[in-house]
């Protein structure tokens, strides 16, 4: 792995917790559990390798449809990973940001969420940002429907939506794009993760499931979008003459 050439946004669809824990005859918590300490483990990767900001898809607007013990086993994972976590988080540089809705979200969660967000919130190293109660289109919609109030108010101009405003009406502001969108458990799908802000992403799609998903596998992830030729529309020509001149 070549640590000079490292993404710098990399995100994460989370899957296979229920497959990984019937394999083992147990019910799908117990999958959920283990894959708990793929989180940490994905966590002391980006802090090891520098890699400054990562996005893990933790409950999708869509994981409502689940039943409702499976929900609030995850919510109450959920707090005990922030309140086990939360002095190594903050000691080790981790912010931690939630990105989705937090209405519709159990009060002890918005807590512990709040909590998490302003004992972290001077941590530099690494940002983790934590989707939640998240869509990518409902996110969007946000956006728009934000923006739109702006320009009843008279603060935007229709003609001043660009692309860069756009951007700052979502919970992504100011972060750079993911480079690198890793989906273990082998779906080939978005599942509804970031529409706008993946556009030029690179795609790792592993058969792992997600609390197989350690140290070593993260790494081949790496590897792999490290072989990738990223164009951004460019041709291969293009990008092999900028090389050549900034090499000069
Ligand atoms: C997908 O597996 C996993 C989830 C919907 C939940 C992911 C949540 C965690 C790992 C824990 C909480 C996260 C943080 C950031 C502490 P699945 O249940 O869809 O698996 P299946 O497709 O095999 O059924």
């Amino acid at each position: 792995m070549d640590l000079t050439n490292m993404p710098r946004h990399v995100a994460i669809i989370m899957d296979g917790n229920g497959r990984w824990a019937r394999k083992r005859l147990m019910n799908r918590v117990y999958g959920h559990e283990a894959g708990i300490e793929s989180v940490r483990q994905v966590i002391s990767c980006c802090l090891k390798w520098n890699i400054p900001y990562l996005t893990l898809y933790a409950f999708s607007k869509e994981n409502w449809a689940r039943p409702q013990s499976e929900i609030s086993a995850l919510w109450q994972l959920l707090i005990s990973f922030i309140h086990k976590d939360l002095p190594s988080l903050i000691e080790n540089g981790v912010r931690v940001i939630h990105w989705g809705d937090k209405e519709g979200l159990p009060p002890e969660v918005c807590h512990a969420i709040d909590e998490a967000l302003r004992e972290t919130a001077s941590g530099k190293k690494l940002h983790v940002h934590v989707a939640l109660n998240y869509g990518g289109r409902h996110e969007i919609t946000r956006a728009a429907r934000m923006i739109g109030e702006e320009i009843l108010k008279g603060n935007i101009r229709p003609e001043d939506v660009t692309l860069d405003l756009f951007a700052s009406f979502l919970f992504s502001s100011g972060v750079p794009d993911p480079d690198l969108v890793i989906r273990t458990s082998g779906e080939h799908r978005i599942s509804n993760f970031l529409l706008w802000q993946i556009a030029y992403s690179e795609i790792y799609v592993t058969d792992v499931y997600w609390p197989d998903f350690r140290e070593d596998e993260f790494k081949k992830a790496i590897e792999s979008y490290q072989q990738r030729e990223r164009r951004f529309g460019r041709t291969s020509e293009q990008i092999q003459q900028e090389r050549c001149v900034s090499a000069l």
